[in-house]
């Protein structure tokens, strides 16, 4: 049943891929066809027929897409539906038929089809592993080229303006292009001009095209671009807003270098971004997953976890909080009220007693502060940063949640305890 589901889904994925293929080649091709650019005769006639049978899976799609019934009359009465009623209709042959070759007003329906090219942003959506630059490039990039394209073409089947008509027909319409590209993007360079009313009133209704799909376009680039390096963009902001702030309060220099010293290591680490608030609007196997990821490193750091279960792991990674002390930051004093215990992931923390006596440097992998977690008794001895630290935080309700779940976890941190105390005697 899933896999019919999936077959379905490949299906309509691929025929919408054709569809906007041949929308595209639709809206390049009857322009030139309609202003007589040599094109080989012949291959009116597999456009015509691929404009009927693509109309025809337009009305699939439709039906498929939309999840609608085909017995029902309210279905088939969509605006979408009739126009694509008429491209299926063999409008080449009915025109020679009835016309003479001649004649173009009847072909010129079938550019009706090209409007399915606006499909590409809904086919996009289908792919949630695309980068948000493909969703807002591609529609621009299929787009843009194909409307310069038509009012190029437009611009040649009035007359082309001043520069008139040119034997060469590929140098007219270049010509045509780049009026087309300067009056869209521009108000043009008045090197080519309007001349006859039509192309008067034409150059003014592409002028007010111009400025709305170019607002559009421009709109677009602009936030992409700012968008490529959001990370850094947000770096320094905080880092700007910072700089005003120590301004108005006349910081001194030497703690205004520190707090400098604190954001380009926030931005050598983690890229400006410290803060997991945004996690939490994630679903909780989610966040338990990234947690899990974003964690891993310190369990490989951090000799005490080596040995731990798979379930263990888990269950830390979601208590754990990363926290950054500046060097010569005193994480905790002796004597005070223990409320976490904390691993180290990379820096160096220097542990004095109460005389001042050095008793300890604890490197990247060592956890301290869990003595007074244990034995529920005030710190018993300071902790000192002396170099930046990116410590990993465990709370004693969540030290005591993990350590009731999991003894071997106790036991473990107690080894280690007699171990400190035996070398400090
Ligand atoms: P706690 O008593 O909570 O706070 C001070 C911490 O310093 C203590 O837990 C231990 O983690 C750590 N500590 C104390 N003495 C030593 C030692 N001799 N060697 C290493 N670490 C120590």
């Amino acid at each position: 049943m899933q896999k019919n589901t999936m077959w379905l889904k490949f299906n309509l994925q691929s025929l919408r891929v054709i569809s906007i293929l041949a929308a595209l080649l639709v809206g390049f091709w009857l322009p030139l066809r309609l202003i007589q650019f040599p094109l080989p005769v012949e291959y009116d006639w597999g456009v015509d027929i691929l404009i009927s049978v693509v109309s025809l899976v337009n009305i699939y799609l439709h039906f498929e897409e939309n999840q609608l019934d085909y017995k029902k009359m309210s279905s088939w009465l969509r605006f979408g539906v009739v126009l694509d009623f008429i491209c299926v209709l063999p409008l080449l042959w009915l025109e020679q038929k009835i016309f003479g070759y001649e004649h173009r007003a009847l072909v010129l329906l079938n550019l009706l089809s090209a409007r399915h090219i606006w499909r590409i942003k809904s086919f996009l959506d289908q792919f949630h592993s695309l980068q948000p630059v493909v969703y807002r490039l591609a529609p621009l990039l299929l787009m843009m080229p194909l409307l310069v394209h038509i009012v190029a073409c437009g611009w040649i089947g009035l007359g082309s303006g001043t520069a008139g008509a040119d034997p060469d027909k590929m140098f007219e319409y270049i010509k045509a292009i780049y009026w087309s590209f300067t009056t869209l993007t521009t108000v043009g360079y008045g090197d080519i001009s309007a001349k006859t009313p039509a192309q008067m009133i034409y150059c003014c209704f592409i002028q007010v095209i111009g400025v709305g799909v170019f607002g559009f376009v421009l709109s677009n680039v602009a936030s992409l671009l700012s968008r490529m390096d959001a990370a850094r963009e947000h770096h320094m902001d905080n880092l700007d807003r910072m700089e005003t702030f120590m301004r108005s309060h006349s910081i001194p220099s030497d703690l205004k270098l520190r707090v400098r010293g604190y954001f380009r290591h926030l931005w050598k680490n983690y890229r400006g971004y410290n803060d997991r608030s945004m996690l939490s609007e994630l679903p909780t196997k989610v966040q338990s997953e990234l947690l899990f990821f974003i964690n891993k490193s310190i369990t490989k750091k951090v000799p005490l976890f080596k040995g731990a279960s798979q379930e263990l792991l888990e269950d830390l990674m979601h208590e754990l909080q990363p926290r950054i002390f500046v060097p010569g930051e005193k994480i905790f004093k002796v004597n005070e009220a223990g409320s976490s215990m904390y691993f180290i992931h990379s820096g160096t923390v220097e542990i004095i007693n109460s005389e001042k006596k050095h008793l300890a440097t604890l490197q990247e992998g060592a956890f301290f502060g869990e003595m007074a977690l244990i034995f529920d008794q005030p710190r018993s001895a300071t902790a000192l940063a002396q170099t930046y630290c990116d410590l990993y935080t465990l709370s004693k309700e969540s030290f005591n949640k993990v350590t009731s779940a999991y003894p071997e976890f106790k036991e473990h941190i107690q080894k280690v305890i007699h171990e400190r105390t035996k070398n400090a005697a």
